[in-house]
């Protein structure tokens, strides 16, 4: 089973950018880890960062036709980005949103997301552990055992 690990705008920076909010490990180091744990849980991953809103909506698109489910940092696009939300809702495949930073503490306009509500949950506010946790949400929902459906 494969699931694609998306991130958006200016996570390419990561390691550098706001280590205060963001912390210090690069999105490599980041997505290293991911990878290890993935393994041992039987997934396989693949990976896809970009700054341009077209190309997140393209990798969307594209990740319906051979992946079971996506990880999605979509970055600032998160709150105003209707062509992301869109293109979530046009795929069938479950989509996580996450957040390295606890958004909902942070600026008013990073309280508004206006994918969640296409997704199929979001976490935000434990750095890099949102991604193993998002990972952690799709391996229950692919389990069977969940009674969430997209
Ligand atoms: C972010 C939060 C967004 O508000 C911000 O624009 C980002 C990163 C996070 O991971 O905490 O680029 O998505």
């Amino acid at each position: 089973m494969k699931i694609l690990i998306m991130n958006g705008p200016n996570l390419n920076l990561l390691g550098e950018r706001e280590p205060n909010v963001y912390g210090s490990e690069t999105l490599d180091s980041i997505n290293a880890e991911l990878s290890e744990k993935a393994g041992r849980m039987g997934f396989e991953l693949s990976f896809f960062q970009s700054n341009s809103e077209g190309e997140l909506v393209d990798a969307l698109h594209a990740s319906r036709l051979d992946c079971a489910g996506v990880i999605l940092n979509a970055g600032a696009y998160t709150h105003y980005s209707y062509a992301i939300r869109d293109a979530i809702a046009a795929i069938k495949i479950p989509v996580v949103e996450v957040h390295l930073s606890n958004v909902n503490s942070r600026d008013e306009f990073r309280k508004t997301s206006v994918i969640a509500p296409v997704c199929a949950g979001t976490i935000a506010g434990f750095g890099k552990y949102s991604y193993h946790l998002a990972l952690d949400a799709l391996a229950y929902r692919f389990s069977g055992n969940s009674e969430a459906q997209k």
